[in-house]
């Protein structure tokens, strides 16, 4: 089912969206950016203003014998971005290939695959300030990030637009390879390239492709749960996959949690849990927006009957 928003808006540089603010009522007119909107669930028309990135440009601010900081504009798809840096010989975001979206978004949602997350990568995010329309540039510690969180999305919600951001690439090989069988499908002393190919082969075995059945990767956030939480439920499920998080804190995959409540397949109208990767929700090709939000109510109903554990959607519903 389509929405639509009242208005669409693109900028191509800082100064464009200075303009755009100065011109508008931030605390009137709803303003929503996108990257590629990968991510987002429209659940109904969106009464504002969405805005887009064309800011595409990239460049070497400094370099050593190490390592290479690359500053790059926020439209940038993220995933071209990882093919460049591996073609530069750089190291360091293989293992995020071919997730959706653009730099921007990625520096918002803490993008994270195979045991990397671009927080790793990130030095720093220059912003434009709604508000004020000044420039403010945030050091990856003033992010505050975490497991798909950022202060964008936290506490300063809807207050700055991402305009760059300048990440730190290795020169010298870093590889990352200890998550599931990465090491085993990377080959013998994998480049960057060698493991961007099997991450890709990976995801294009596990995930549906968003271009043919829409979706937005994995709906929900793994949770993270307390030990004793935990103890009790690996003591009826002995086979509970799970990773500690800290002493007192073990993360449990959402998607065998949902397998589990034996809601692989399982359709509401065009909308189902997609049967390779229970973790994501696909739209079958006539869903509508209803659809997904009950399917996910489901979800999180019967998984917090089963195991008093309440799933978090990393999906925004707008
Ligand atoms: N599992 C099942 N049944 C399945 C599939 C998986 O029980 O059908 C269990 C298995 O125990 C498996 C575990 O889930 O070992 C983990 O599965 P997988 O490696 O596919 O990863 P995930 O935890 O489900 C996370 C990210 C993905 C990312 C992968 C790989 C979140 C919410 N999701 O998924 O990110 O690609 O790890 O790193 O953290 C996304 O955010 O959109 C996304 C796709």
């Amino acid at each position: 089912m389509n929405v639509f928003a009242s208005q669409w808006g693109e900028y191509h540089s800082e100064d464009d969206l200075r303009q755009f603010f100065a011109r508008i009522n931030c605390r009137t007119t709803a303003v929503l950016p996108i990257g590629q909107g990968s991510n987002l669930l429209f659940t109904k028309n969106f009464e504002g203003i969405i805005l887009h990135s064309q800011m595409r440009k990239l460049h070497i601010v400094d370099e050593t014998a190490d390592y290479c900081l690359l500053r790059v504009e926020s439209g940038v798809v993220w995933d071209d971005f990882c093919g460049l840096t591996v073609n530069m010989g750089l190291y360091g975001a293989e293992n995020l290939s071919l997730i959706p979206g653009e730099v921007g978004a990625a520096a918002v949602q803490n993008i994270g695959a195979y045991g990397v997350e671009v927080k790793d990568l990130i030095m720093q995010v220059e912003t434009i300030d709604r508000l004020s329309g000044a420039t403010h540039i945030f050091s990856q510690v003033d992010c505050d990030y975490g497991y798909r969180h950022s202060i964008f999305k936290g506490s300063l919600k809807d207050r700055y637009i991402i305009t760059a951001v300048v990440f730190r690439l290795s020169k010298t090989p870093c590889l990352r390879l200890d998550y599931g069988d990465l090491w085993q499908r990377a080959g013998k002393n994998p480049t960057a390239s060698d493991v961007r190919r099997a991450v890709i082969t990976i995801r294009r075995s596990k995930l549906p492709d968003p271009a043919l059945w829409g979706n937005a990767g994995s709906f929900f956030k793994n949770p993270v749960i307390e030990l004793a939480h935990f103890e009790t439920l690996v003591h009826t499920y002995p086979d509970l996959p799970h990773f500690f998080a800290d002493d007192n804190h073990v993360k449990i995959p959402a998607a065998w949690l949902i397998e589990r409540c034996a809601l692989k397949g399982k359709r509401i109208g065009g909308a189902a849990v997609y049967e390779h990767q229970p973790l994501v929700i696909v739209n079958c090709g006539d869903a509508t927006p209803n659809d997904v939000v009950e399917l996910s109510q489901l979800i999180r109903e019967r998984v917090a009957a089963k195991f008093r554990i309440d799933l978090v959607p990393e999906v925004c519903f707008i």
